[in-house]
């Protein structure tokens, strides 16, 4: 994808700077911060903004509150994280495009900044409503785009505000542009792309888009089961998406045409009864009432194999059931082995960038992207409104 114009080419002293973050974080039980990536990632964007005396506006949704005001998706407890990163006060306005934030923006000194409610307790948001995107857009002079995790949907502040306002692309965001761009074609082969996750027709765009770009197609997880049924594997009571025979039929089918390899699982992790100690058997034949959860070690093995001649690799979709220990080891062993594989390998997908932390394998990939859905539409190849809205550099 073209490069998009950059903030750092955007004259800003002075002006106020609307930056859309995505700041959709994971929340502890007291509501507090769980994990700060996503705003740790849009830090050299708000320090470049401040050194270059704008003054910021910070706009984010948390959570789906679904157009009303729920003071448990109050962006508070953000504002009091970026605070303690940025080493000087966010005040939040306790409104979008009331008095709050009309004054409070009024109030931004050079290089100061204010963060707005939660854009979704407003039901203008989401539904991208033309009177609510004016009264953000008059809100600033110029609009940043920084919320990559957010660009796959056409809302009031990702596509309204910058219809309305001169626009440009954050760091982060040039950043996740130039880190996946290669992987929708031009990249250094063999191109693997290891899949895995829960759902099959959640995750069958994107596997069909890989057809013929990739040279492998490694899948496990749950997403494997439909592939294994349709070859008449007796996968015991194990809970399989049902009605894909045909669909599977079809994309092995298009996978053949395409010239793509597929690999499939061998062997599985599975438990005779629920909490029972995790067991091995082929994949062909898991025992009556039994139910499978991971792939094998010989599946592992297999896969690392593949994965070892490779130079480039796609990540999404644990491959087993991660957060079970019990079923986490075939997940873990392969991204682990993928640290000594040399080459270009990108983690996408929110549980996936979760599992990468909680096992300790971040280390295996060159590049993890902030976007969850996000980040697999633009793999996918499919147009992004809140990007194809900014200008071209
Ligand atoms: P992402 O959000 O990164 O795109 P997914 O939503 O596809 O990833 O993955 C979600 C879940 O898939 C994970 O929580 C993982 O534990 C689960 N998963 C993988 N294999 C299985 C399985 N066999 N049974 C149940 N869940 C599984
Ligand atoms: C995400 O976490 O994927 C983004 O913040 C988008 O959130 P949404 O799926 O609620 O639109
Ligand atoms: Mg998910």
């Amino acid at each position: 994808m073209a490069e998009k114009r950059s903030v750092t080419e955007a004259a800003v002293r002075g002006r106020r700077v609307l930056v859309r973050v995505d700041f959709n974080v994971p929340q502890r039980p007291d509501g507090s911060v769980a994990d700060d990536r996503r705003i740790v990632e849009a830090l050299p964007t708000l320090k470049h903004l401040e050194a270059a005396g704008a003054k910021t506006v910070l706009l984010s949704h948390l959570g789906r509150p679904n157009g009303k005001r729920d003071m448990a998706y109050s962006l508070r407890p953000v504002a009091h994280r970026l605070s303690a990163l940025l080493g000087r006060p966010v005040p939040i306005a306790d409104d979008l495009v009331g008095i709050h934030a009309i004054e409070g923006v009024t109030r931004l000194s050079n290089g100061g900044f204010l963060m707005l409610e939660n854009l979704r307790f407003h039901p203008g948001e989401e539904a991208n409503d033309p009177t609510f995107a004016a009264e953000l857009a008059r809100l600033g002079d110029l609009f940043v785009e920084e919320a990559f995790g957010t660009v796959h949907r056409a809302h009031a502040s990702t596509v309204g505000v910058p219809k309305r306002l001169p626009s440009c692309a954050g760091l982060l965001v040039q950043k996740e542009i130039r880190a996946l761009t290669p992987l929708l074609g031009q990249t250094e082969r063999p191109y693997v792309a290891l899949m895995g996750g829960a759902k099959v027709s959640d995750k069958l765009p994107l596997l069909a888009s890989f057809l013929g770009r990739v040279d492998t197609l490694l899948i496990g997880g749950a997403l494997a089961f439909p592939f294994l049924a349709a070859d008449g594997a007796d996968l015991g009571a194990t809970t399989v998406e049902g009605g894909l025979a045909p669909v599977v039929a079809e994309f092995r089918e298009a996978a053949r045409a395409a010239g793509t390899a597929i690999g499939l699982p061998t062997d599985l992790v599975f438990e005779r009864t629920a909490g029972a100690v995790g067991e091995v058997a082929p994949a062909s034949r898991i025992p009556a009432g039994a139910r499978a959860f991971d792939i094998g070690p010989a599946t592992r093995q297999r896969f690392l194999d593949v994965l070892q001649s490779s130079r480039t690799v796609f990540w999404n979709g644990p491959l087993g059931l991660a957060e079970d220990p019990r079923f986490s080891e075939g997940t873990r062993e392969v991204l682990a082995g993928l640290a000594d594989v040399p080459g270009f390998h990108v983690a996408a997908g929110g549980d996936s960038a979760r599992v990468v932390e909680t096992l300790g394998v971040r280390g295996s990939f060159q590049y993890l992207s902030t976007g969850g859905g996000a980040a697999l539409e633009f793999v996918q190849g499919a147009e992004l409104p809140g990007l194809a809205v900014l200008p071209d550099a």
